[in-house]
């Protein structure tokens, strides 16, 4: 007889939210970092899956200029012609400039997401812009969205170091996180791009946003895995009061312009922390992890999230 799969046994812990909720990044964070480009319908089917394992906000794309994300290229298909939308479901997509927008619009998107630079290096190299610049490129972005009803996430990137320029003042992100939370953005995500922030220094970073103005239950953490942080990362956030945590199913994940990132938060490793701490999340680990084993088959190797290597053996 086969035994029962692993429980982690749930003890709360103080001063933790009651609720979290996952925000979903595998099939844009993800699969825009894999070598391999998916056929479109295996993206929908990872998105109809992942909304199958009671995630309920997935960044489904991106709208970015398909000779820089070729691995995203087909967006306006996937939306408009591949996705069989889950009721309930939020299926953000990242939009960086008037054309993404204008590409986000036809293919029928409610809610865009814009992601800044908080160093001058990444701006330029991720973005084609000075770190001044890409305001004046997410400018009409926001307002046209906003006017047409659009929700607008704003993402920060390299808020916890930066491979070209090293430590980054949490002084200088902050000052980014208050000029895209003045631009209307409704959530401010906090990434950590290449991985090598730790739990003190998460509390420094929320510390400073909150002091230039941006409430604590504005700001989301994205934690990318590079050094074994991104767990230790997300619960001294939640400590602090924060109740978004992207993750990305499998821990796939990383950004093709910047060196040393790999996966992001795997959701899986998430949903055990969160199981064993009692914060509500409405994931099924036993569907999510099945996922993101038929996600690995597809990309032809193992998935690194440690919850999927223990429960799919
Ligand atoms: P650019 O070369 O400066 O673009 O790139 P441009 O404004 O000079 O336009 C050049 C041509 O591209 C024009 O065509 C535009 O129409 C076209 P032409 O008139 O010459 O025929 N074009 C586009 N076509 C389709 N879709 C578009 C688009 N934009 C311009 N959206 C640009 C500037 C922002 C477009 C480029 O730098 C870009 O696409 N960058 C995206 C890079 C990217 O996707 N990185 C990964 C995502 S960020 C990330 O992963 C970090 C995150 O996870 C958080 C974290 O971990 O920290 C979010
Ligand atoms: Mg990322």
């Amino acid at each position: 007889m086969k035994s029962p799969r692993a429980l982690p046994m749930t003890v709360l812990a103080a001063g933790l939210p009651e609720q979290v909720t996952i925000y979903e990044v595998g099939a844009r964070d993800g699969l825009q970092n894999e070598s391999a480009v998916l056929p479109t319908e295996v993206k929908a089917e990872f998105l109809h899956r992942l909304a199958g394992a009671g995630l309920r906000v997935l960044e489904a794309t991106s709208f970015v200029h398909p000779k820089w994300v070729p691995q995203l290229a087909d967006a306006s298909d996937l939306l408009l012609r591949r996705l069989v939308r889950t009721e309930g479901v939020d299926y953000p997509v990242l939009v960086p400039n008037e054309r993404g927008l204008d590409r986000a619009l036809d293919a029928g998107v409610q809610h865009i997401a814009i992601f800044a630079s908080a160093t001058e290096t990444f701006a330029k190299r991720n973005l084609n812009r000075t770190l001044d610049e890409q305001f004046t490129m997410f400018e009409p972005v926001v307002r046209r969205a906003l006017a047409g009803g659009l929700r607008v996430r704003g993402y920060l990137s390299m808020c916890f170091g930066d491979p070209w320029e090293g430590p980054v003042p949490p002084d200088q992100v902050a000052a980014v996180a208050r000029r895209l939370a003045e631009m209307g953005c409704h959530q401010l995500s906090l990434g950590d791009t290449i991985g090598t922030g730790t739990p003190g220094h998460v509390d420094a970073v929320l510390d400073a946003c909150v002091a230039a103005g941006a409430p604590i239950r504005q700001l989301a953490v994205h934690f990318h895995d590079t050094y074994g942080q991104a767990l230790s990362n997300t619960l001294a956030a939640l400590r602090r009061g924060v109740t978004t945590v992207d993750a990305s199913a499998g821990g796939l994940g990383g950004c093709p312009y910047a060196e040393s990132a790999t996966g992001n938060l795997a959701t899986e490793d998430l949903v055990w922390m969160l199981d064993g701490l009692g914060v509500a999340h409405g994931v099924d680990l036993d569907t999510l992890v099945a996922t993101s084993v038929w996600m690995a088959e597809r990309l032809g190797r193992p998935s690194p999230s440690r919850v999927v290597r223990a429960l799919a053996g």
